[in-house]
């Protein structure tokens, strides 16, 4: 049944997710976690190359959010909040999917999915006796199987809460409504409950954003396509506080700013697009994602959103709290909730994309092909390898152990000097490092090393007193 399977443009770039995910394995990018216990479905651990590219995509979204801008500030905001926070916000009993499993096979699919691909026009509001209705229908017609094993018996759709639940105090309390604390489904919760501390605290004035980095849970049904889609993962978000009037400029203003970011960092025009919602999240008056054209997931596909949510996030947890969150205008005296509009994307998601965008597998001569990362250079784990030509000769070693240590302290860089030249050109092409330094016995006479470029492979001789220089203008080129 084809409805229920991957789209044939998937499964044709099968292949690029495998080659991708056994890179990632390979060279310490991602490991499933818990791999000794035999995994934990939806959850991955970034290895050493992981964690320094995650970071430096972290750190160039930070950058363009809050360090070039005079109008967003940050907040690290806990993972616990009040419970009220949830129920305020719509998302206790409200956040969530409609599953259906297949009995044989215990293989779990959304309900919402399967019946949109069978081309049944449903929306989040959609009631689960409606969706029975549509899968019944599909049923008696001899439609509906597994994607799976191909069994016909799967259940009625049932509906599955995303949030995950967990509980403070004492180890031996029960789980009661008193002591339930969710693991937060989104960050910008933290966000408006710290608005009014922001407000107070700092000289923001509207209209402002706040940005903030963390974590964030959802009990996803499907957790597949490798980080895509992950139960824990982080994301990146700013809220802007504004009021109303402003909304449509500051809405085009912040699209086009989230637009320029995906250039800037080699992200071709042609690979991104924006998707306009039609149906929106109980919050929503507004919805735009960003979506980039995955190799490895065979098309288009969401990696960031714009949204304008109207007042309801600070309304609902002015009524909820008490606590009045209007905010005064000095010059007209005018007082109102602030309006929010906000950039949300998940860091993984961009790690995927930038992966997926910089693999490449190209032949360097007849019959030998290399595989490299072409990161844009700002955002590669390492900046900068150092060998020295040969392991034995203690003199190359000593002059490639001094160049390291003095480049460490500007860039990160890695010694290797294991095995021939060429296998770790190839290694480093693989994590994609920018550049490769070589010590070799004409460096002790001219004092000058070989830099081999990640991209074109042509090799320069440096000064090594030039060396930094030279590393730090090719990287911010
Ligand atoms: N505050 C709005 C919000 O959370 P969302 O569309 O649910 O909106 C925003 O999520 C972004 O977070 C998505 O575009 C995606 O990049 C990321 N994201 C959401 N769920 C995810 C998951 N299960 N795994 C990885 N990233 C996820």
């Amino acid at each position: 049944m084809a409805e229920l399977t991957q789209p044939s443009s998937a499964k044709a770039t099968a292949g690029e997710m495998e080659k991708l995910v056994s890179l990632c394995k390979r060279r310490g990018f991602v490991f499933p976690s818990s791999e000794i216990y035999g995994g934990l479905a939806g959850i991955y651990d970034y290895g050493h190359y992981g964690t320094l590219l995650k970071n430096n995509i972290r750190d160039a979204w930070w950058s363009a959010m809050v360090q070039y801008r005079d109008d967003v500030v940050g907040l690290d905001s806990a993972i616990f909040m009040h419970p009220k926070t949830w129920v305020a916000s719509g998302h206790v009993g409200g956040f969530n999917d409609p599953q259906v499993d297949c009995r044989k096979c215990k293989s779990r699919f959304r309900a919402d999915h399967i019946l949109e691909e069978f081309g049944v026009n449903i929306d989040d509001k959609t009631p689960v006796e409606e969706l029975n209705v549509h899968l019944n229908k599909l049923r008696e017609e001899k439609k509906l199987k597994c994607a799976n094993c191909g069994s016909t018996d799967l259940t009625e759709a049932k509906v599955f809460s995303l949030m995950v639940k967990s509980n403070l105090g004492s180890p031996t309390d029960a789980l009661t409504e008193e002591n339930v604390v969710y693991l937060r489904p989104e960050t910008c919760g933290g966000i408006y409950l710290e608005y009014k501390n922001t407000v107070d605290s700092t000289r923001v004035k509207l209209p402002f954003g706040i940005a903030q980095v963390g974590k964030a849970f959802r009990n996803e049904i499907v957790a597949r396509q490798f980080v895509f889609r992950t139960r824990e993962f982080e994301q990146m978000e700013m809220q802007y506080f504004l009021h109303p009037d402003m909304m449509k400029e500051k809405y085009e203003m912040w699209k086009e700013t989230r637009h320029k970011w995906y250039l800037e960092y080699g992200i071709s025009a042609e690979d991104i697009r924006w998707y306009q919602h039609e149906k929106l999240a109980h919050y929503a008056s507004e919805a735009y994602d960003v979506e980039y054209n995955f190799k490895s997931l065979g098309g288009f596909k969401e990696v960031e959103g714009v949204h304008a949510r109207g007042n309801w996030d600070l309304s609902q947890h002015s009524k909820f709290s008490g606590v009045d969150l209007s905010y005064l205008d000095e010059k007209t005296g005018e007082r109102f909730i602030p309006h929010i509009m906000e950039t949300s994307v998940g860091l993984a998601r961009l790690f995927l994309m930038f992966l997926d965008k910089a693999f490449v597998e190209e032949e360097v001569k007849e019959g030998e092909t290399r595989t490299v990362l072409k990161l844009d250079k700002r955002l590669a784990p390492i900046k900068v390898a150092i060998f020295p030509l040969m392991k034995n000769k203690p003199e190359l070693v000593e002059k490639a152990r001094n160049i390291f240590d003095d480049l460490k302290m500007k860039f990160m860089c890695e010694f290797d000097d294991n095995g021939n030249v060429g296998k770790r050109y190839r290694r480093q092409d693989e994590i994609g490092t920018p550049f490769c330094v070589t010590v070799d016995f004409d460096t002790l006479e001219d004092s000058a090393v070989t830099v081999r470029d990640r991209d074109t492979m042509q090799q320069e001789r440096i000064q090594i007193y030039d060396l930094e220089s030279y590393i730090s203008n090719k990287l911010n080129a």
